[in-house]
């Protein structure tokens, strides 16, 4: 459920027509809704309450300072996977001790960095990694605490791209060798085993999969068990799927409640690294209508924004809903919505029915808070355009709108290269 929905024929976010906010602020624009964003960390938080856990909002989904500190606020903590991450999560009023350090390239100075913060977990990736963050926690007069990030090689059913628990993926450490890589931490000096981890995929659309891996990680704590090996965390990743089309995901109760059951009584801290589910709804974008353009072929529909503000549709031909900001009795036609962008996979929508567009109309393109502004770039040296949080009747813009300028920041042209 989100907050997007015409009133007298306007497309608005709560009480605020979507126009008003274009008139004022200009287009493109990443729009989100702060009601539907509290009522979406209520879904997940509230099937758990009771229930020892720490949520860590997955970063990458959305990094806007005012949505992390909404998250920051309610209690959340986060899943980073940068030291960038960790710094905005910081700053957003996360506090180190619930944030999680996950992914396969850690830098020596984002480890640092981490180590310095006093962060919750690392979530280790490889052998190698492991012995990295074990030297340098030694360095530091530290103990790391880590998780090892286990590849339990489930199929999570959903686009490739986007798959991350299968063997032929780079995530993880295969069960087996996990079981290796526990002994060898618990013979380190500077890391402390605090907990077991693993993230299977995203938008995923069933809970067989996420229960697949919770039996797999059981037979090896067990394992670990026989071992002397316990830990306090059982992280279980983000991945839970939303509705962009006609999928339909396990409610987040319905998710929670498999979870609980699978996991039983192990007594462990649950961790969970939701991103999407949590802001994927909460946001659009809004684009305007440059032109029309008919071609032999087809009909183009060319808007303000492109591929460079959301680049979903290109690179996973990911299906956004696409809404025209004023509801009125049109013709609908088969178009391509695309964006200024040289490259043909400039597109939002393919081969789309829509309504009858014209130049300077508005449309909003739906489920754009994960995975929009946070991928977005200056590509064609197009600005990131501007953010913007409702509540109700009133809207903030939460991160300007780029300027020439910024293009420009920390670029310098050496005298050097100039003359002769
Ligand atoms: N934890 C880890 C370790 C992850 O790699 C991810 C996402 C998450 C949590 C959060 O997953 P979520 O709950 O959002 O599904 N750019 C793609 C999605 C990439 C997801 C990468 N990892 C997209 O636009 O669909």
């Amino acid at each position: 459920m989100h907050d997007f929905d015409y009133k007298d024929g306007r497309l608005c976010c709560g009480d605020v027509p979507l126009a008003d906010i274009a008139q004022a602020v200009g287009t493109p624009f990443y729009c989100y809704s702060l009601p539907t964003l509290r009522r979406h960390i209520q879904a997940f938080e509230e099937p758990l309450a009771g229930v020892e856990h720490q949520t860590c909002f997955a970063m990458k989904a959305n990094a806007n300072l005012a949505v992390v500190s909404v998250m920051a606020r309610h209690g959340l903590g986060a899943d980073v996977v940068s030291g960038g991450e960790l710094y905005l999560a910081l700053r957003a009023g996360i506090p180190a001790s619930k944030i999680v350090y996950s992914g396969v390239g850690k830098t020596d100075s984002e480890i640092d960095m981490a180590l310095s913060a006093g962060i919750m977990m690392f979530n280790i990736e490889s052998g190698e990694e492991l012995e990295v963050i074990n030297a340098r926690a030694g360095v530091m007069g530290k103990r790391a605490p880590i998780a090892i990030r286990v590849n339990p090689d489930v199929d999570p059913r959903t686009h490739p791209y986007i798959s991350t628990g299968m063997q032929k993926n780079k995530f993880g450490i295969a069960l087996e060798a996990s079981l290796e890589q526990y002994l060898k931490a618990k013979e380190m000096p500077h890391v402390e085993i605090v907990g077991i981890d693993c993230h299977i995929g995203s938008q995923l659309t069933e809970v067989e999969p996420f229960i697949d891996a919770v039996e797999r990680l059981k037979v090896l704590i067990e394992r670990l068990s026989r071992h002397g090996i316990s830990f306090r965390y059982l992280d279980l990743g983000g991945g839970l799927g939303i509705t962009y089309a006609n999928e339909e995901p396990p409610h987040p109760s319905a998710y929670a409640r498999a979870i609980l059951e699978a996991v039983g009584g192990l007594g462990l801290k649950l961790v969970f690294e939701p991103g999407r589910v949590i802001v994927g709804n909460t946001g659009v974008l809004v684009t305007r209508v440059q032109y029309r353009k008919q071609t032999p072929k087809k009909t183009f529909i060319i808007v303000d924004a492109g591929m460079n503000d959301l680049i979903r549709p290109a690179l996973y031909d990911a299906w956004h809903d696409i809404k025209p900001e004023q509801m009125r009795a049109r013709d609908t036609e088969q178009v391509d919505v695309v964006g200024p962008i040289c490259e043909s996979s400039d597109f939002l929508a393919r081969d789309r029915v829509l309504p009858v567009f014209s130049r300077g109309d508005l449309m909003a393109v739906m489920s754009a808070g994960a995975y929009g502004f946070t991928m977005s770039s200056t590509y064609n040296a197009r600005p990131r355009p501007a953010e913007v949080m409702v509540d109700e009747s009133r809207y903030f813009v939460v991160t300007q709108r780029q300027r020439y300028e910024d293009l420009l920041s920390g670029q310098h042209v050496p005298e050097e290269i100039m003359g002769r």
